[in-house]
């Protein structure tokens, strides 16, 4: 694809499920966590390569809130790959113009952690080059379940009627309710689901499948999805003249 029709494209919001880090690490006799430590390079290339692709949202799976069910050790392992990682590249990332901003349920992670967010959030709260997101103790089903409770509370004051409650107001009780719906998902490793992943803001988004494993994911792979995005008609539901 040319400059030009990259430029046209321009102000993507792209999600990605960056799965297969395990089955990386476990493919070469290493440990799984050495597979989350690579899928950190991949995800500082992607981050790097989003505003020239076009992409001025990025909104990441790094933990789910069915993750809980993994190992101590793994469990243990990626939460301090969270806060090194958020210690280590703020410097890189406000360099790089970029605005960093968590959903999930900060309520189940350590007060160390909820503080790094609320640091980084505070720190880069002016970029506007790149948005990017990280879900970690996310769920989608989670997500709605606060909101429904929000909005039930506001109801219960009495300041709130049933009445208003429509799509506009739901979507504005939801952890991404700074951001644009993503156009586009990504899932890696050959897994073809969602889970659980956006499930309200990905009603009427793209979906790209790639076997590759995330840790293998290049910036040319990830060049080659965004074509093939870019010469998708999108319609919403509508038809095209
Ligand atoms: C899924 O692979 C990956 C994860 C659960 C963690 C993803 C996190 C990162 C790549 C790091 C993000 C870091 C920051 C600072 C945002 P898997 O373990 O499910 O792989 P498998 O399916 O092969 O077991």
């Amino acid at each position: 694809m040319n400059t030009a029709d990259r430029k046209a494209l321009r102000g993507l919001h792209v999600a990605i499920i960056m799965d297969g880090n395990g089955r990386w690490a476990q493919s070469r006799g290493l440990p799984r966590l050495m597979g989350h430590r690579e899928g950190v390079r991949r995800l500082k290339e992607v981050v790097r390569a989003c505003p020239d692709l076009g992409v001025q949202y990025l909104t990441v799976y790094a933990f789910s809130t069915e993750n809980w069910r993994r190992s101590r050790r793994e469990v243990t392992g990626l939460m301090s790959m969270f806060a090194r990682s958020i210690r280590r590249e703020a410097r890189e990332l406000l360099k790089q113009g970029v605005r960093m901003r968590f959903v999930g349920d900060r309520t189940g992670l350590s007060p160390v952690l909820q503080d790094l967010f609320a640091w980084i959030e505070d720190l880069t709260a002016g970029n506007t080059r790149l948005h990017m997101t990280v879900a970690i103790n996310y769920g989608g089903r989670d997500e709605l379940v606060r909101a429904t409770r929000a909005i039930c509370a506001a109801v219960a004051a009495g300041t709130l009627r049933p009445e208003a409650v429509n799509e506009e107001l739901i979507a504005a009780q939801l952890d991404t309710r700074d951001l644009p719906d993503p156009d586009l998902v990504i899932r890696t490793s050959g897994e073809v689901r969602s889970s659980n992943f956006l499930p309200w803001q990905s009603a009427y988004s793209e979906f790209e499948f790639t076997p590759v494993l995330w840790p293998e994911f290049t910036r040319a792979e990830f060049e080659t999805i965004l074509d093939a995005y870019g010469l998708r008609e999108r319609r919403f539901g509508g038809v095209t003249a």
